[in-house]
This record gives C-alpha cells, structure tokens and sequence, in this order.
C-alpha cells in the first residue's frame, strides 16, 4: 500500500522536494521489530481454520519447524509430518511458544534453572536487563551491569569463569536497545573451555546475522518471529540441544523445578515427536510465520544477513560522515539495528515528524535514553530502496528541523 499518496498536504509536499533516487515512493518501516510482514505472510494467515491436533495443522507444524531450523543455521530436517521436522543430524531440537520472545526466554530459564542455580549474565542494554531480571524470578544471578552500548569486558567473564560456581552464561546476542552485538563467538569458546552451557536471547539476532548453535555449543537459543524472521508477533521458538534436554529431565525427577505451568517444557518435548503443542498452537502465526521463513530460505540466510549488513552499513557510515554520534562501541555495531544520538537541539519530534511528514518511520530510545536517539532498524524483508528513501527523509526531516545538513548522495552508501 503507497501510503504516501492517502497523507495530505505536507508529506507530498515534502517528498517532492527531496530529491528520490530509486523510485521508492511507499511509505518506509524502517523499525528493529515488529518489521512489515510480506504478502505471502500476510495471505497464510487468512487461512480458513482448521482443527487443532488433526493432520492438517501437523503437517503446517512440520513445515514451521523445518523453516526455524533453517533460520537457526541448524542442520536441516523434512519439512513432513512423522518425520521427526524439528530434530536434525545435530541433536538440537527446536519448539515452538505461543507468546512473544520474552515468554520463550521465559520458559528457557524457569525450565533449565533450579532455584539454587547461580547463573552469570553480562548485560550491555534493556534487553540484556530483562535477560537478568527474568533469571532473578527463577534462580540466582550475578548481574555483571555494564554501561548501555558498551562491550562487554571479556576479561571481567572469564575471570567470573574461573570461579567455576556459575550453572550457566546467558547473553542478549544482539542488544536491540543499543544496537550493540556481542562476541558470541569468544564468549562461547570461553564457556566450552570452562564447561559452562551457554544460553543466548537471538531474538533480534537469528536470521539477521550468523548465528551458530552448534560450533558455539549453545545450549539454547531462542528467536522471536517478528523480528528478522519478518513474521507476525505474538510467536517464539527456542533451539535447545540435548544437554539442555537432560538437564530439564533431571531437574524434574529431583522435583526441584520452578514453579511453571504453561511453560512446562516436558508436555512440549512429548508433543513435539508428533508436530504438535501441548496446548492450542497459535495456529493462524504458525502458518504466517511458516510462509515468512519459507521466504527467508529462497533469499538464503546468507544472502539476508548480507543484506542486512549491507544497510547497517551504509546507515552508519552516511550518519557518521555528516558528524551524527552512534551510541555503539565501534568494535560490535550491530547489522540488524543502528542507535543514532540526536544532535544537539534535536529531540523526538523529530520523530514525529518524520511520521507525520515524511510517511517515515523509525523507533526511539527506552529508558534513560529516551529523546536522546533514534534506532534505525535493517532487519526482515526491508529492500535496500526502502533503506535509501528512508535515509534521505530522515535528512530532509533533520533540515526541516533547523539542523544543518550538506546535500550528500545517500544511495552512493548503500
Ligand atoms: C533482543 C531482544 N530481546 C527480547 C525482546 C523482547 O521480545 P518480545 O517483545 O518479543 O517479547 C526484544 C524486543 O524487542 C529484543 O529486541
């Protein structure tokens, strides 16, 4: 839908004087999730019903759990009924939660950790945050709380390691507060050196940049479908591998779960043999989400995580070359989500602005840092035209906020 055309007056006004360099006249989403969902998304979601535990729907549960495979960068598996669609070669498995990203770290952490567990979580942002408040419901935590945007201290995690008293290191791999991604990669060879599982929210991380479960012997990782996966809210899957598996199992026999019901992770392990869920299934979100990751394995996970650098990229370096500040350390700036510092005088009617004005729209800062930036996200189906035009508003908007800008060619960063 070219919302453009419907907005009166000032939008059209606006758009026509900047100057457009591809042709991309819409209206551009450019937010870090929920991301626009593609017409074949939106078209199996209007599916008629259909019964909950009958072979039709397992056969739509086989085919989401091949996609999340996929999206996992696990090993694949058919994407047929009675074929055991969400296990794979690697011994991971993958469930899917009814709920939103934060109910699936939920029931990562409320299964896998005993009350007297004591768990270590690095945090750099919200999300990291949520990660260790969420943990704090169900277990012990050493909250290692470092300043929004910054890296983690590498050095500070391994000397924690060495104490040998954590049950387990969980991240938030891609801080979408701060747009900062973390080095998974030697975190996770430290937690194999010092046998310490390893437990990542991906929620804006898996299909949007590499993720590996497997080489970074990841014990769970858990993604949300409306993020880079562009499929509808309000549906969440976990990968977990078998150590993970054993260690829910144990737990329960020793009778020291938590407290949890929905989120009971042994009904979902019994059902999941037979593509089913222990409850309800969202059933409509699964077979728009399915739809969506069927679009993500014709791009290719390389190709999106390409194409997602691609714009991270070129938003960074347009922002930066006209003297805009990025709250992210340099070393880890994230492909799925860019944080922009307001410049001076420069505050979130902006943003509204950009809405309103130039049928543009990008998110702000939470907490402590609201109305001090913008975040731009390049994550989903979003085409690089889309970004362009995007960036090009978002200039415009600034000049006719009364910050000086020179004329600069956009597309020539992307
Ligand atoms: C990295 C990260 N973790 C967790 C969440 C929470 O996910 P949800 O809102 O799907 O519960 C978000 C949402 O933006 C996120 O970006």
């Amino acid at each position: 839908m070219m919302r453009c055309e419907v907005v009166e007056g000032s939008v059209l006004k606006n758009l026509r004087a900047v100057q457009r360099p591809m042709g991309y006249d819409g209206d551009c989403f450019l937010v870090p999730g929920p991301v626009r969902m593609g017409q074949p998304c939106l078209d199996a979601m209007a599916t008629p019903v259909m019964t909950a535990r009958g072979a039709e729907f397992r056969d739509e549960m086989a085919k989401l759990n091949s996609g999340l495979r996929y999206a996992f960068n696990l090993s694949p598996s058919s994407p047929v009924r009675k074929s055991q669609s969400w296990e794979g070669e690697d011994g991971y498995k993958v469930i899917v939660v009814s709920g939103s990203g934060t109910a699936a770290m939920e029931m990562v952490i409320a299964n896998r950790f005993r009350p007297n567990d004591l768990v270590l979580v690095p945090t750099n942002g919200k999300f990291g945050e949520r990660v260790a408040e969420i943990c704090k419901r169900f277990c012990n935590v050493k909250h290692l709380k470092g300043e929004w945007g910054r890296a983690f201290d590498l050095g500070e995690i391994e000397r924690q390691l060495e104490r040998k008293c954590y049950e387990a290191v969980l991240i938030c791999h891609n801080e979408t507060s701060t747009g900062i991604t973390q080095d998974a990669e030697s975190i996770a060879e430290m937690c194999t050196r010092h046998e310490t599982p390893f437990i990542l929210d991906g929620i804006t991380s898996v299909g949007g940049m590499p993720v590996h479960p497997l080489e970074w012997n990841a014990e769970a990782v858990v993604m949300g479908a409306q993020k880079c996966t562009a499929g509808p809210s309000g549906i969440a899957a976990v990968a977990i591998n078998q150590n993970f598996v054993e260690r829910v199992e144990t737990i329960r026999k020793q009778g020291d779960t938590n407290p949890l019901y929905y989120f009971d992770m042994i009904p979902a392990l019994k059902k999941g043999d037979d593509d089913q869920t222990p409850w309800t299934p969202a059933i409509n979100l699964v077979m728009g989400w399915s739809a969506a990751l069927e679009g993500l394995q014709e791009e290719t996970n390389d190709a999106r995580w390409n194409r997602c650098a691609h714009m991270a990229k070129g938003v960074r370096s347009l922002f930066t070359d006209l003297g805009f500040e990025l709250l992210a350390d340099a070393s880890g700036r994230s492909a799925s989500v860019t944080a922009i510092m307001y410049p001076e005088g420069i505050d979130d009617t902006w943003r509204t602005r950009l809405k309103d004005e130039f049928n543009t729209q990008v998110i702000g800062a939470q907490d402590h840092l609201k109305g001090k930036m913008f975040r731009v996200g390049s994550m989903g189906e979003t085409p690089v035209e889309e970004m362009v035009e995007g960036c090009v508003r978002m200039l415009e908007c600034f000049r006719a906020c009364g910050h000086e800008l020179p004329a600069v060619d956009v597309a020539a960063y992307f």
